[in-house]
């Protein structure tokens, strides 16, 4: 290219080009791709310009470069303008389409809830935790040594028969009762103890109030000058922040092998406040736990000196106290999973 009358036409003749295909483009992304080609600087109609410099007399060398320039910075100008507007629409169309009206109302989440019998055993375990109770966490397989003999139930004893014990073998079972953890903790340990054991018990049984694994809260509290009135005490503030203020309780005479005296006690009615009613069979008491003074026999198995010491005991039926607490009639209702009923207890 000798003279630049010829440059100046040529460069005409691009720019009217591209004048025409920028009109053709409809967005930012063609618009980069069609500067990529004309700016590609070997073979870009702008890009390569630079290249015919050789062949460019040297007189005419800074004319040249100057109208080079002079395009590449129109083009470029052009090429920024369409992409900038392009770019705003295509965003405002994002916008459009990725518009959320946030007053729909949102999707209900359901929360879930503790099972019942779990929520019982919290509430009791923060009670006795309140008064100062540690827990001690049994075994479920147990030893007939410290489920039966260690607790002042011999072999052949009458009061075997009184829990239907599922034998691993003839010297391992599984546990019919908490009170087992006594043995473990006095073995362990001399007094002053005061434990809590809750956990699961097995049993061969099965009816309306029965179900073949259930769970126990065991306590245990072992010191010098230890009376059933720290029992009394002690249950007074358990069944009035489970069953309400105004609940009492009463202390019937009973038996347990382990405890000596033994009683069984008894809640005012929480339904009928005493009058008598379905839930208390008319007699305005429901009977909610066992429990006793420790036998000194049991005591002394474990080494404590009976002299010196003396303990209380009681064991608790979870879902017993679940069930009454909460209206189930049925223990089987806190076994089956049904939501339906578990979604109404959430203490
Ligand atoms: N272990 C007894 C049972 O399962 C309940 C019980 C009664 C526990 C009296 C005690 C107690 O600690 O003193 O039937």
């Amino acid at each position: 290219m000798a003279d630049l009358g010829e440059l100046s036409e040529k460069l005409a003749g691009i720019k009217q080009e591209i004048t025409v295909e920028l009109t053709k483009l409809d967005n930012s992304k063609a618009v980069f791709e069609y500067r990529k080609s004309i700016m590609d600087s070997k073979t870009g109609k702008i890009g390569s310009l630079m290249r015919e410099m050789g062949k460019i007399p040297n007189e005419l060398k800074s004319e040249y470069g100057k109208k080079v320039n002079e395009i590449r910075g129109w083009a470029t100008a052009e090429f920024d303008a369409l992409e900038v507007k392009f770019k705003e629409q295509e965003m405002q169309r994002r916008y459009e389409s990725e518009k959320i009206d946030v007053t729909l109302p949102s999707k209900k989440l359901t929360r879930g809830n503790l099972h019942p019998t779990t929520q019982v055993r919290n509430q009791i375990v923060d009670i006795f935790g309140s008064m100062g109770f540690a827990i001690y966490e049994g075994n479920e397989i147990e030893k007939d040594y410290y489920n039966f003999t260690a607790l002042n139930i011999p072999q052949d004893h009458p009061a075997r028969d009184m829990q239907d014990t599922f034998y691993l073998s003839p010297e391992f079972l599984l546990r019919t009762q908490t009170s087992s953890g006594q043995i473990h903790v006095m073995e362990a340990q001399q007094p002053p103890i005061k434990i809590i054991s809750p956990g699961k018990v097995f049993r061969s049984d099965d009816d309306a109030t029965h179900s073949p694994m259930f769970s126990q809260m065991e306590g245990l509290v072992v010191d010098k000058g230890i009376t059933l009135c720290d029992l009394q005490g002690m249950l007074d503030v358990f069944v009035q922040k489970i069953f309400g203020e105004d609940t009492k309780t009463r202390l019937r005479p009973s038996y347990f092998p382990f405890t000596e005296p033994s009683v069984e006690v008894d809640v005012s009615c929480f339904q009928c406040k005493g009058c008598g009613c379905k839930l208390c069979k008319g007699t305005g008491w429901i009977e909610v736990l066992g429990a006793g003074v420790v036998n000194n026999t049991v005591l002394e198995g474990c080494g404590i000196d009976s002299n010196v010491y003396s303990g209380l005991a009681f064991g608790i039926g979870i879902e017993r106290i679940a069930m009454l607490k909460y209206g189930i009639n049925n223990i089987k209702l806190l076994f089956e999973s049904d939501l339906r009923v578990l979604d109404q207890i959430d203490d």
